[in-house]
């Protein structure tokens, strides 16, 4: 039987950490036929409710569950990790400047990229859910600084998942006959989700759609502010849809996109689109054999240009302010 590949998730007690650690013991975060060891980190407040969620996973006796063990810091945390999923953040909360939120999650993502840096293993791939998510990213990879930044990913899966469903809705045609969508930018109501080079059953999404106010003034809001409006309809925040994200994003990255399509992740720029250098951004990304790559090349219209311009303006002003607090 294979060695089981060492899985450590964040926030293993929250929201998203329930509805995911199941998945990942089913085999939905590499495949049905990869064995997994969980390594839970969380703070030491949360260390019990943690605990009770590893006795519902030992109580679900998952084949592909090789082990659980339980951290209160990174350092333990992190030891011989392959896969990080990086859900524990600091929300925003009420009065709180953005300042705030990035220097709180600079506490808590300086810390965990050391720990990566220095315990994991080398074949490490991180993915950041928990917000800001692609600064988050780039916190983390400014502390590891001996391990390739291509390995720091931050989440919009669930936006281009989310995208995928209005698209869906609108025209009638089934999910898995839409391809090439791309987000764009950061994981934030500035993103920008693209149906111009999006393909319905082969055919231009856009075209298919044919409906540019819709585009404009329906779909594209809808998507960048799904996330209030599911805290508006169940009074809690996206727990199960994120953390269906993450194990796609994971999944993707691991097992590669499909011939002709791709996906959307939080990656490094290379400075393609004129997305500056260094900034984790979100591009059409292919995968292969483990490793991503930005889809260069595409056509960029005015309207779409406008729209990247402004998100990846918001990355930039993150990243001032966060060297500006000295956490980069
Ligand atoms: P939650 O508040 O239910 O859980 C967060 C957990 O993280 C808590 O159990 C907390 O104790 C833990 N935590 C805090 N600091 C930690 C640290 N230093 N180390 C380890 N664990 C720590 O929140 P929920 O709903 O699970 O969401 C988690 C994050 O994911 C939030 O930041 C949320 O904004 C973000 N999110 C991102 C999405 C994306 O598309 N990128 C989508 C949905 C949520």
């Amino acid at each position: 039987s294979r060695t089981p590949v060492n899985v450590t998730v964040t926030g293993a007690a929250g929201q998203i950490g329930y509805a995911l650690l199941f998945r990942i013991a089913s085999g939905h975060l590499l495949g049905p036929d990869v064995p997994v060891k969980l390594n839970l980190l969380e703070i030491p407040q949360a260390v019990k409710a943690a605990e009770g969620t590893a006795m519902e996973l030992v109580d679900s006796a998952f084949p592909l569950l090789a082990g659980i063990d339980i951290h209160d810091n990174p350092k333990d945390g992190f030891n011989g990790a392959n896969v990080a999923l990086l859900v524990g953040a600091r929300p925003r909360t009420a009065g709180m400047e953005r300042g705030d939120l990035l220097e709180a999650n600079g506490g808590i993502f300086k810390p965990q990229g050391e720990a990566i840096n220095a315990h994991a293993a080398d074949d490490i791939k991180v993915l950041v859910v928990g917000n800001p998510a692609n600064t988050n990213a780039l916190i983390a990879a400014a502390h590891a600084p001996d391990v390739p930044k291509s390995r720091f990913t931050a989440m919009t899966r669930l936006d281009h998942n989310r995208a995928l469903g209005q698209l869906a809705l609108k025209t009638g045609a089934p999910v898995a006959d839409i391809t090439n969508l791309t987000i764009w930018g950061n994981h934030s109501a500035t993103q920008y989700p693209d149906v111009f080079h999006a393909k319905i059953a082969g055919k231009n999404a856009a075209e298919v759609v044919n409906d540019q106010e819709w585009i404009e003034k329906t779909f594209i809001p809808t998507v960048a502010k799904r996330g209030a409006a599911i805290i508006e309809a169940r009074g809690f925040s996206s727990a199960a849809s994120a953390a269906n994200a993450a194990l796609d994003h994971m999944y993707t990255w691991v097992n590669g996109t499909a011939e002709g399509d791709w996906t959307s992740m939080g990656v490094v720029s290379n400075g393609a689109y004129g997305v500056a250098e260094g900034l984790v951004s979100s591009f059409p990304v292919t995968t292969k054999g483990g490793e991503w790559s930005i889809v260069e090349g595409l056509e960029i219209d005015e309207f779409s240009r406008g729209r990247i311009d402004a998100s990846v303006k918001e990355l930039s002003e993150e990243r001032d302010a966060v060297k500006q607090l000295g956490l980069i």
